[in-house]
């Protein structure tokens, strides 16, 4: 099994094949692989997703067509590669993984394409980081499945076209926004995936605690799902970790007692937050007045990248309500200056708070 970073060419077996979600983290184990759910009645939360999935599924296995391309976007660790293989398994048709960056020349893309077998699927992660030359061919390929190969160079270059048997691109990224429009027109079906609730990720852990044969409790699952950041991959890594303290400090149970115990020794608060969300928090109140402060600023001053900042750390900020994003940067908020036990910035009482914001440039 391949533990390493995309390659372009992966295997075409879902289940042997293991892939990074991209930024630092390697979440791939066997053990996540595990976890993956492999139908959509396994398939937790997202449930308007899976519903409108659900029906274009059905529409084109009843028609015996190919479905459409597919964009899914939304912060890391949702489970959009989960969803991927889902799709591939109700569809009963193979899929081949890849990424934006490990698509590095026209060749790669066509060789990959030219591959595919009929109906199959290509899952590209991180589609938003793809090269515009590969982009390029990417285009006829999803609208008339076909291949534009240039041929020699200069004014005697020609070009020529071969057909590719029917597909469905299956594109995921973080930055629907950073997508081009062309790109993005493309997609026929476009899903947005939410942050899961405590309730959903509470019932992922109950689950993940089964297949990994560790016995928890109710308060167990749900104390750790409430501090795990409305992100599947986060209650399954915290879930692994508290059952390492169960095991070594407690009576292997996870229960509540012992969750505490193994988060506060991971430093991560009751509300999930970790160093480096209450370092950009406090940064904000104590140096900056408690915002505005610009994106870049902030990931200078608190040594993170501005994309992470954005991608991994505020979705949940924004969510809880402890950031607020205006044209003029962030700011913090009052029950986040609360959380922390800070005073909050006195200039931000005359300023608009989240969810009421003036969208002025001058004041
Ligand atoms: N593991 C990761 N994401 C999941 C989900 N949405 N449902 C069930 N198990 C999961």
């Amino acid at each position: 099994m391949d533990n390493g970073r995309y390659s372009a060419f992966e295997e075409s077996d879902f289940e042997s094949r293991i892939v990074s979600s991209g930024y630092t983290d390697s979440e791939d184990s066997e053990t996540e692989l595990t976890l993956r759910p492999k139908t959509m009645d396994e398939y937790i939360g997202q449930d308007k997703v899976k519903e409108n999935l659900k029906v274009y599924i059905d529409a084109a296995k009843q028609r015996g067509e190919v479905l459409d391309h597919v964009l899914l976007y939304g912060p890391p660790g949702l489970g959009k590669t989960t969803l991927a293989g889902i799709i591939a398994a109700e569809m009963g048709v193979n899929i081949r993984v890849t990424s934006g960056p490990a698509i590095e020349k026209q060749g790669d893309l066509a060789a990959l394409l030219s591959g595919l077998g009929e109906k199959d699927i290509l899952f590209i992660d991180e589609i938003h980081r793809l090269n515009r030359s590969v982009e390029e061919i990417l285009y006829p390929a999803m609208e008339d499945y076909a291949l534009d190969i240039i041929l020699g160079k200069g004014p005697s270059a020609r070009s020529l076209r071969l057909q590719l048997g029917h597909f469905t691109l299956i594109g995921a990224t973080t930055r629907a926004g950073q997508l081009s429009t062309p790109l993005r027109d493309r997609f026929g079906v476009m899903l947005k995936l939410e942050l899961y609730t405590p309730a959903q990720l509470k019932e992922i852990i109950m689950r993940s605690a089964k297949l990994l044969s560790t016995e928890i409790t109710d308060e167990g699952a749900m104390e750790l799902a409430s501090r795990s950041r409305g992100t599947p991959r986060i209650a399954n890594r915290l879930l692994k970790r508290v059952r390492d303290f169960a095991q070594v400090r407690g009576t292997g149970m996870i229960d509540r007692e012992i969750t505490d115990y193994a988060l506060e020794k991971l430093e991560i608060d009751r509300l999930g937050l970790d160093n480096i969300d209450r370092r950009m928090l406090k940064t904000i109140a104590d140096c900056y007045d408690g915002g505005p402060v610009g994106l870049e600023t902030l990931a200078a001053t608190v040594g993170e990248e501005a994309v992470t900042i954005e991608d991994v750390y505020e979705p949940y900020l924004m969510q809880i309500g402890f950031l607020s994003r205006t044209p003029r940067g962030r700011c913090i908020t009052r029950p986040a200056c609360e959380h922390l036990g800070i005073e909050f910035p006195s200039r931000q009482d005359k300023k608009p708070q989240s969810g009421q914001q003036t969208f002025r440039f001058d004041d």
